[in-house]
């Protein structure tokens, strides 16, 4: 669970909402149910002050509407500590921010065209191999033993480590950049760990850089520091943001979708054994379900100017929760909306967001998703929560659980 910051109890979800409240981390979908009926885009003073939408409607037209509802201003949900420059702006070494998610166009469009090609189907096929062997192994290392954390001991060592191979960075600092990674999009409400995970994750791309230059490898930090743009070799603060933009937006939000779905396995016996006995076509179907059902990341948007949205008087400077998560739980836009069905035939989510930043990693989530669920499955097909008090949920960017100790 997040170590939270203690602050008051929430008394009113409409009008005083916090995502960092353990009963919103716990259990979101029952307040999401009663602020889509009773005020479907609520506000709230704390962490700054947001406005949360829940419905489909309104998130996905938000999200497609970059003009009003830009990314350039900064897309955390609580505004970054003091210290890391000017209140609201990147650390000087991040001067462009994390580009493509951070970036309106014309930098969006670029940046995202050279990470499109990393993550094409062709690339994630070879990247698959690894992810399979990794499985193995992790599996391997705990069969015998009859129990596992789920979420501790496989899903999060996963995703970890298929983007340090990518990124061509040492597996051997794979929980080095958990705990970065977690400091930034967990702990964002504790202005010490988000600094530290910050300042860890620029010192060591600082590091990664230099060596690169000096000795050019085949991965994909010197893939971008050979790549020009317009003509001209691209920044080296662009080259920073993007290879942290990989790493922050490639772990967390993974192993948050691997480990919620491996509880729902655990808690759902029926659909184990229907995935077991699954072709080609259920598979695809459940994987998209199993992201609808548990989207895990809720990114922000900053208003440059007021916004008059669906009566809501939205101000300059104001922050927009972008509420994907509660936009796939909708009632109006998905039959029967907190009940997984592996084969849901009309599924349009927005697990992946909308609009020009549609993720540019689904491929490579999906794969992941798909090989850790069956590595884990067919080597232990039943399995079962060892106690579920023992289960804990992290929220606040990305949530997802992070113990789910299994017994077989
Ligand atoms: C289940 C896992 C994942 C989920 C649920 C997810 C979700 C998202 C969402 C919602 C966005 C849109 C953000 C916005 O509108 O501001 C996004 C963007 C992005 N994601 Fe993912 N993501 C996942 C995995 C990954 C992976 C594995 C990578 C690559 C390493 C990745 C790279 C990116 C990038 C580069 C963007 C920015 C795209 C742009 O701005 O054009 N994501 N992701």
């Amino acid at each position: 669970m997040t170590d939270t910051t203690p602050s008051p109890p929430v008394s009113d979800w409409a009008t005083d909402y916090d995502i960092f409240d353990p009963e919103y981390i716990n259990n979101p979908f029952p307040i999401w149910d009663e602020l889509r009926e009773k005020c479907p885009i609520a506000h709230t003073d704390r962490w700054g002050g947001s406005w949360l939408p829940t419905r489909y409607e309104d998130v996905t037209e938000m999200a497609r509407n970059i003009l009003d509802f830009p990314s350039g201003n900064g897309i955390s949900v609580v505004p970054p500590p003091a210290g890391v420059g000017d209140p609201d702006g990147p650390p000087p070494l991040l001067a462009n921010g994390v580009p493509p998610i951070s970036a309106d166009p014309p930098l969006h469009t670029w940046t995202r065209r050279l990470v499109l090609p990393t993550m094409s189907p062709a690339r994630v096929a070879e990247y698959e191999i690894y992810t399979r062997d990794l499985c193995r192994t992790l599996v391997d290392g705990f069969i015998a033993r009859g129990e596992v954390d789920a979420a501790a001991e496989y899903a999060q060592q996963i995703p970890v480590r298929v983007i340090a191979h990518i990124l061509g960075v040492p597996e051997s600092m794979s929980s080095t950049f958990t705990e970065w990674v977690r400091d930034v999009l967990e702990f964002a409400n504790d202005p010490e760990r988000r600094m530290r995970g910050i300042t860890g994750i620029l010192q060591y791309l600082t590091g990664a850089l230099d060596e690169r230059i000096a000795n050019p490898t085949d991965d994909f930090i010197s893939e971008l520091l050979q790549s020009e743009h317009d003509g001209q070799p691209i920044e080296r603060s662009v080259v920073m943001g993007m290879c942290a933009l990989l790493l922050i937006a490639g772990i967390d939000t993974t192993w948050s979708s691997i480990g919620s779905s491996m509880w729902h396995l655990a808690t759902h016996p029926d659909d184990r054994r229907r995935l077991l006995a699954a072709d080609k076509d259920l598979w695809s179907t459940a994987i998209e379900e199993l992201l609808r059902a548990y989207a895990p990341v809720t990114m922000a948007r900053r208003l440059s100017h007021d916004v008059e949205f669906n009566g809501c008087p939205m101000k300059a400077g104001d922050r927009i929760l972008m509420n994907f998560p509660a936009a796939n739980r909708d009632p109006e836009q998905f039959p029967d909306p907190d009940k997984v069905i592996l084969d849901r035939e009309n599924n349009r989510h927005v697990a992946f967001g909308a609009g020009i930043h549609r993720c540019a990693g689904s491929n490579l989530a999906r794969m992941e998703l798909r090989v850790a669920i069956e590595e884990f499955i067919t080597r232990i097909p039943d399995f079962e929560l060892k106690d579920p008090a023992l289960v804990t949920w992290a929220g606040g960017q990305v949530r997802g659980p992070r113990n789910v100790p299994v017994v077989f």
